[in-house]
């Protein structure tokens, strides 16, 4: 973890990706990430659920171990599911169902309302990441993903947060479609890295949702994401070639 901190004081910039299965995170290692997640977008991207709230600890758990098994050299880190961080002793006991499952770390979402949470973990021997700004366990509440830190009242509620959490010991902390000059205020402001997604340029590092990145999931990708690739074509291309050769009394 203090490699992210000295990375930050180096200018070295942080990458991270999602990952959900052993093929995918052992492609996203050997390929020289930094940092894999296994997100709570699970949900959306593999398990077809609207959005992150139905996630459960078991599926994180049997995410995860599938992810360890692909993972040599990034730091892994499990996503807390909704609901499973409520009080400090049940966020100890998640954090070390997901460790169990090979996670170097954890991530929960929210800020000063979350510092006993962080402290508690952080305590049992477990490092945090943290995650503030747009908090997708709370997109129905929110009623959408919308951009946070426009205003200065929410800009200044954002650095709160950022400074409670890294005072809480979070070795990182993930900014979500914040602000991009928010973003640049918080990443001025503190020690640890941030990692920015749909956060503009100014953070320390960033993530995406790799089914985002290489165009696996076409229905629906964020306005902030770059494709770098169109798998879902290939695969579509494959299996109608396949359909093809096969009605054709080929094999
Ligand atoms: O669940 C997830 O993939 C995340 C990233 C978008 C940061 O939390």
């Amino acid at each position: 973890m203090q490699d992210f901190r000295e990375k930050k004081r180096r200018g070295e910039r942080i990458t991270a990706l999602t990952a959900y299965d052993y093929p995918t995170a052992r492609l996203l290692d050997e390929s020289g990430i930094d940092l894999i997640l296994v997100g709570d977008s699970l949900g959306m991207v593999v398990l077809g659920y609207e959005d992150t709230t139905q996630v459960t600890l078991p599926e994180m758990v049997h995410h995860t171990r599938a992810v360890a098994r692909g993972v040599k050299r990034a730091l892994l880190v499990g996503d807390l599911p909704i609901h499973t961080y409520n009080d400090p002793a049940q966020a100890v006991s998640s954090a070390r169902a997901l460790v169990e499952a090979g996670a170097h770390a954890v991530k929960l979402e929210g800020g000063a309302s979350h510092v006993a949470q962080i402290e508690a973990i952080i305590s049992a021997g477990i490092p945090v990441m943290g995650h503030i700004g747009m908090l997708p366990q709370s997109v129905r509440e929110e009623g959408g993903y919308k951009v946070k830190g426009r205003t200065q009242a929410e800009a200044e509620a954002l650095l709160r947060d950022a400074r409670a959490i890294e005072k809480a010991g979070v070795f990182a902390v993930v900014l979500e479609i914040v602000s991009p000059e928010a973003a640049r205020e918080i990443t001025g402001a503190l020690e640890i890295p941030t990692i920015g997604i749909g956060s503009g340029s100014h953070c320390d590092g960033q993530i995406l949702v790799t089914h985002d990145l290489i165009g696996l999931f076409p229905w629906f990708t964020p306005k902030f994401v770059s494709p770098e690739a169109r798998v879902a074509d290939e695969i579509r291309k494959a299996v109608q070639v396949f359909i093809g050769r096969t009605k054709s009394g080929g094999a």
